[in-house]
């Protein structure tokens, strides 16, 4: 892991030189293989990559472009070993369909008939994930070292983020959350959740409706009707998590988002998930209407009712200041138009600079709107999804839709 960010450091600092290097041959080499060093590394690494190659618009294109593999088609090398009860089946395809952080997926028949696939948790990985956590431990000891000069909490965020990642092995919550999901929007036009067939799944094995003829998302959409209307389903099935059922995908970048064959939105991998309760539900909601109507005072109020603790620096005044200036930036935006993943960014290192420490479950929130607006763009980079969310959230308010 060392290795591969002595690497990107290198590249980063060439091509602030040079911002046209990651085009030529030797640029092209070097992004490659930083993806293949990517895609053998632990899913901590490769999720923040997944998380980097949705910001094309926003930073180094070649750079973003070249690490776009790693959401929707992590080379698969593996084949089936047996690790469901093989009588259930009528076919298992021994070779890999497709392989994601977690593990690979392999095509197979029910006896019944039903196409399915069968996604199989990769343990050498899980155990390099284990491995990995340790190293990010230890560099983020150091970093909270010099980084707390800026009084930027390193280690917090780690130790925040690291449950994540752990909780992406774990199998049962997955098929609880495939559960959920498929119930929640059984009704909701446009959407599919491939139905989790809990029965035949274990802690190593999931097994689920196949969907057939998956179309990855890309930029080619931008600007057609299949990409509008692709949006729209999404925006909506995002703010229904996120505002109504406190069930929240909080991975919606293109390896896990797909279309179908008639343009519906099907979302996949329920590992990287977060729950809200009521309570924290209509805070959020608060906040995020705040954000969308520019009340930048009462986003910063939101902020500091929702911290955990304030350390004995915070300073009202700087901090209010500070966060009304991004929200200002942020205010009235379209997808194509403001970077989230950079807004977020300047959010937390705020809040950490002025002593606000956030819950987890607002970091995780606020991480799902940087990968949605990563797929977002590539469908349909003009959609206004903070009008979106305004009209949603008076629809709320009037109580035409309840909690
Ligand atoms: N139900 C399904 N039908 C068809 N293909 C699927 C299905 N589930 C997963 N896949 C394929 O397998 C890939 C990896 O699955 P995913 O659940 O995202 O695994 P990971 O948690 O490792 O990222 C997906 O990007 C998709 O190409
Ligand atoms: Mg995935």
């Amino acid at each position: 892991m060392i290795r591969l960010l002595a690497t990107i450091s290198l590249y980063a600092l060439v091509v602030r030189i040079s911002p046209r290097f990651g085009g030529t041959a030797v640029g092209r080499y070097v992004i490659t293989t930083l993806a293949r060093q990517c895609a053998a590394d632990s899913p901590a690494v490769i999720k923040i990559a997944q998380l980097i190659s949705g910001r094309a618009q926003f930073s180094d294109r070649y750079f973003c472009e070249g690490l776009l593999k790693l959401q929707a088609d992590v080379s698969p090398n593996c084949w089936f070993r047996g690790e469901v009860d093989e009588t259930w089946f009528a076919k298992i395809d021994q070779r890999a369909l497709a392989s994601g952080s977690v593990g690979s997926v392999f095509r197979a028949t029910l006896l019944s008939g039903a196409p399915v696939v069968i996604k199989v948790k990769d343990l050498h990985r899980e155990e390099k994930h284990l491995k990995s956590a340790r190293t990010f431990r230890s560099i983020s000891t150091l970093a909270n070292r010099i980084m707390s000069v800026w009084n930027i909490p390193a280690l917090d965020w780690i130790n925040a983020l690291t449950p994540v990642f752990r909780g992406q092995f774990d199998f049962d919550s997955e098929r609880a959350n495939a559960l959920q999901f498929a119930e929640a929007f059984r009704r909701v036009d446009g959407v599919v959740i491939p139905r989790c067939y809990a029965q035949h799944s274990n802690p190593v094995a999931l097994v689920y409706e196949r969907i057939e003829e998956l179309a990855v998302i890309s930029e080619e959409l931008n600007g057609t009707q299949r990409g509008t209307r692709a949006a729209d389903i999404l925006l909506k099935a995002y703010f229904k998590m996120v505002f109504i059922d406190g069930l929240i995908h909080c991975d919606l970048h293109a390896g896990n988002v797909y279309l179908n064959a008639k343009g519906d939105v099907v979302i996949l991998d329920y590992g990287y998930v977060e729950r809200i309760t009521d309570r924290v539900k209509v805070k959020f909601r608060k906040f995020f209407g705040a954000i969308v109507s520019g009340n930048s005072n009462l986003c910063a109020a939101l902020i500091v009712d929702m911290a955990t603790s304030r350390a004995k620096r915070y300073k009202e005044f700087e901090f209010f200041t500070a966060i009304g200036d991004l929200v200002e930036q942020f205010h009235g935006r379209r997808a194509g138009d403001v970077d989230v993943g950079k807004f977020i960014m300047a959010v937390f290192v705020t809040c950490a600079r002025s002593g606000v420490r956030v819950e987890s479950w607002f970091a995780n929130i606020l991480v799902s709107l940087a990968f949605l607006q990563g797929t977002l763009v590539k469908l349909d980079s003009s959609l206004d999804f903070q009008l979106e969310a305004k009209r949603l959230l008076h629809t709320l308010e009037e109580g035409a839709i309840g909690l």
